[in-house]
């Protein structure tokens, strides 16, 4: 069923909205600086179009992992950078509401805002509780605002974060509407079409570097897609499958295990790469391009150019791509020539191109790729969940239109 968005919520003059973003932003370790606002970028439609609806933003996030962080690492995470940056992109001064996560101090200064006013509550996993859907944490946020907006849609498959779920069902239970904002309904909408009635042939490209973690998503895909290509660090565990020598590529066992279960549809509709850029393990400067087994002494670090010029070519005859993963180690520039490749082809193909989150949209945006496909996710994990077809707890909380 439709869910309500934010132009279902009524008038919102004087109203303050409480507005899930993702705003877990990849960030210098030392300076806390913010290395790639994307996600930042992607929130400002709703928060421009909720304020110019009158209305004041409180803006609420996680920021890393602060559980899993030594006390240095966590002074890192912090909401003030991002506010920063955020205030900059919206323009208009930003600031966090306190420095603690709920609390007096937080009710004080969102008492005090006024429309077109936007504050940042402090890095929602400070509070242990946020991880554990608290239902007195969740009524502390819900307390604080008129109307909930959830468009956070990286973090859409976190069933256990308060901010996602315990607090619209809270503010549900004190007659107070919930809407997605226009990131979230954009990407249900993109995905939603791309699993239902995509234009085909579709063709699907996986990278990275863990089948056992894309299994679920290799096998939706698989019910769906005319062809998935492979690529990655994948590549030479499935080569491992096979029985084709990976010489000193490090695979994993269990991660074999997975692609053994594939192996069926290799050759059917998965198409494997035929030749690999190889790096020297002592000397990552010496490559080698490599058909067939690897020696002992290279590892595979990229697709080799055969398997560029046949996925390109593959991609020009398809109507709709869907792209998830690396093809090679993009970070340095000597191995980036596929997944480059593969940005490209799709850029320039005329078809329906949709990016997944995480290290692929960092990888087209740093080639300068990202304007050129017609969705590129916000989400890593969520993209993955949401392509699966996992039901969301926090989507069942907003309002039916
Ligand atoms: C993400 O970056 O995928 C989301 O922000 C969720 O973060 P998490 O993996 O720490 O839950």
């Amino acid at each position: 069923m439709a869910k309500k968005t934010i132009d279902d919520l009524g008038d919102l003059k004087g109203k303050k909205v409480l507005v899930r973003v993702d705003f877990n932003v990849p960030l210098d370790k030392k300076t806390g600086d913010v290395k790639n606002d994307r996600r930042i970028r992607g929130a400002l439609p709703t928060v421009q179009k909720l304020l110019d609806a009158g209305a004041a933003v409180i803006a609420m996030s996680h920021l890393g992992r602060p559980e899993k962080a030594t006390p240095e690492e966590r002074k890192v995470l912090t909401m003030d950078k991002v506010a920063a940056r955020f205030g900059e992109l919206v323009g208009r001064p930003v600031k966090k509401a306190a420095d603690e996560v709920v609390g007096p101090a937080v009710d004080a200064a969102v008492k005090a805002m006024k429309p077109g006013d936007v504050v940042v509550l402090e890095n929602l996993r400070f509070d242990p509780r946020e991880q554990k859907n608290d239902a007195g944490f969740a009524a502390a946020i819900a307390a604080l605002g008129d109307a909930y907006v959830n468009d956070a849609f990286g973090s859409c498959h976190n069933d256990n974060d308060a901010s996602m779920v315990a607090v619209p069902a809270t503010m549900k239970a004190a007659g107070k509407p919930r809407a997605v904002g226009l990131l979230v309904a954009r990407e249900l909408e993109v995905i939603d079409s791309l699993m239902t009635n995509p234009k085909r042939p579709l063709l699907g490209i996986m990278g990275g570097a863990k089948v056992s973690d894309k299994i679920n998503f290799i096998n939706a895909l698989l019910a769906k897609v005319d062809h998935l290509l492979i690529g990655g660090k994948m590549t030479y565990t499935f080569l491992k499958a096979k029985g084709v020598s990976v010489g000193s590529t490090r695979v994993d066992d269990a991660e074999v295990e997975h692609a053994r279960k594939l192996l069926p549809h290799v050759d059917m509709k998965i198409t494997l790469p035929v030749d690999y850029v190889c790096a020297k393990t002592d000397d990552l400067n010496t490559t080698q391009v490599f058909e067939g087994p690897i020696p002992v002494g290279f590892e595979g670090v990229d697709i080799g150019p055969k398997t560029l010029a046949h996925y390109a070519n593959k991609i020009r005859q398809c109507a709709t791509v869907i792209w998830n993963g690396p093809v090679g180690w993009f970070e340095k520039p000597a191995f980036s020539a596929g997944t480059r490749g593969i940005a490209e082809a799709m850029a320039e193909s005329g078809a329906v191109t949709v990016v997944g989150g995480g290290e692929t949209a960092e990888a087209v945006e740093q080639f300068g790729y990202d304007s050129k496909m017609t969705h590129v996710s916000t989400g890593g994990g969520a993209f993955l969940a949401y392509v699966e077809g996992k039901p969301f707890l926090s989507l069942a909380q907003i309002d039916d239109k």
